[in-house]
């Protein structure tokens, strides 16, 4: 089953808004894999696409806040560094058998999803001011 697909915030950058929408279809692909305890190969494909996706975004925007003098680039990486310690319990999920609970992924949704409409907001205040 779907999981239950929050309001993407929308931060006002273009080609940043882009990513995070590719972001949360990197997660609404692994989604189609909860609970279905089969699949594995296409699990692993959809959480590695993830991965990728996730790394890719991460340092695209510390490059991009860094570029800006962002002042709370510090806290900004450590957020980051959050989610990915969230994401690598995903990844364990994955790797033990293919199968996610959707608790999990909830919870990881809702992490990067509110730090899109908070952390990743706030430095888009700073950028276009
Ligand atoms: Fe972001
Ligand atoms: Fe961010």
């Amino acid at each position: 089953m779907m999981v239950e697909a929050k309001t993407l915030p929308v931060i006002g950058i273009r080609e940043i808004d882009d990513q995070h929408a590719q972001l949360v279809a990197c997660l609404d692909r692994l989604a189609l894999w909860v609970g279905k305890g089969q699949g594995f190969a296409a699990a692993l494909d959809a959480m590695q696409a993830l991965n990728d996706y996730v790394e890719t975004h991460f340092s695209y925007e510390e490059r991009f806040l860094a570029e800006h003098g962002y002042p709370k680039l510090d806290a900004h990486i450590a957020e980051h560094q959050r989610i990915r310690d969230e994401l690598a319990k995903l990844n364990i999920a994955v790797l033990d058998g293919g199968d996610i609970s959707e608790e999990l992924l909830t919870l990881v949704r809702e992490w990067i999803v509110s730090h899109i409409g908070v952390e990743d907001r706030e430095y888009a205040d700073f950028v276009e001011r």
